[in-house]
């Protein structure tokens, strides 16, 4: 067992996750996993080696994330824009991809964690896009925690995607233009069913969302810290959850 989940056990001090004068546990965690080039150049090592490292800073976060509470950690591992890198870059990136699935699944379905994908993973290699499709359909009944990975995602293009879903209902009879509303919306989106995005945290210095859940991080904490993706660990997401514990929420309330 990697870890223990606090929710499993309610602690004193919260009540229904949300503890006394502050924001609590969040439900749902994103991070856009930055700085894994600026980590291996650093170091006079080719990018691939950051991507690797990145890897393992993955691993870290998603236990930590765990054992904090966290329901849901959304993963950003490939934009849609992404494409635009050199070849062998991405094919490094498909080959991390592919070692990290082999070498995890087992142990993410043993600690019941359920694999989801936003994005669309079928423009990837064959064998990888099969490859994921087995581990969602492998973990889709655990119901300890959700590892959502954003694969060759894009927030327009999910946005646009959920557009078409729901004209398309209308064009057939099947729902009123009228009844499309926020809820309805939310459901054509890659992420339905998945908790609200409570923080998006950005690592690695760069301030900006990157096409990265623009619809659900309407009203999400933001947070940016320097530190590059590889060197980002539990400690890290720990001091994350902190900052996220002491903020106020107010959904454009009083
Ligand atoms: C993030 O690190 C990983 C992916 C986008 C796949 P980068 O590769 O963007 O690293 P930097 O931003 O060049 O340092
Ligand atoms: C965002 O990082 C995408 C991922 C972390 C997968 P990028 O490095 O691609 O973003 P930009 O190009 O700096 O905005
Ligand atoms: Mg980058």
């Amino acid at each position: 067992m990697i870890f223990r989940s606090a929710r499993e056990k309610p602690q004193p001090e919260q009540s229904g996750g949300v503890a006394a004068g502050g924001t609590g546990v969040p439900r749902h965690v994103a991070v856009i996993m930055d700085g894994n080039g600026r980590w291996a150049k650093a170091r006079g090592l080719p990018r691939v080696a950051g991507h690797r490292q990145g890897a393992e800073a993955a691993r870290k976060v998603l236990r930590a994330a765990g054992e904090a509470g966290v329901e849901c950690l959304t993963l950003y591992a490939f934009s849609s824009e992404n494409w635009r890198r050199p070849e062998d870059e991405i094919n490094d990136l498909m080959g991390l991809l592919r070692f990290y699935i082999a070498s995890e699944l087992d142990s993410l379905h043993r600690e019941g964690i359920s694999i989801r994908v936003i994005g669309d993973h079928k423009a990837f290699q064959p064998d990888v896009a099969r490859m994921i499709d087995k581990a969602i359909l492998r973990t889709a009944s655990n119901r300890r925690m959700i590892l959502a990975i954003a694969l060759n995602y894009g927030a327009r293009g999910e946005i646009v995607n959920a557009a078409r879903l729901l004209a398309a209902r209308a064009a057939a009879g099947e729902i009123e233009p009228g009844e499309i509303d926020e809820a309805a919306f939310d459901a054509a989106l890659d992420t339905a069913g998945l908790p609200p995005l409570d923080l998006v945290i950005r690592t690695s210095g760069e301030r900006r969302l990157s096409n990265f859940l623009l619809w659900q991080a309407a009203y999400a904490e933001l947070l940016f810290v320097d530190t590059l993706w590889p060197d980002f660990d539990g400690d890290s997401l720990r001091a994350a959850l902190a900052d996220y514990a002491g903020r106020e929420r107010r959904f454009g309330g009083r």
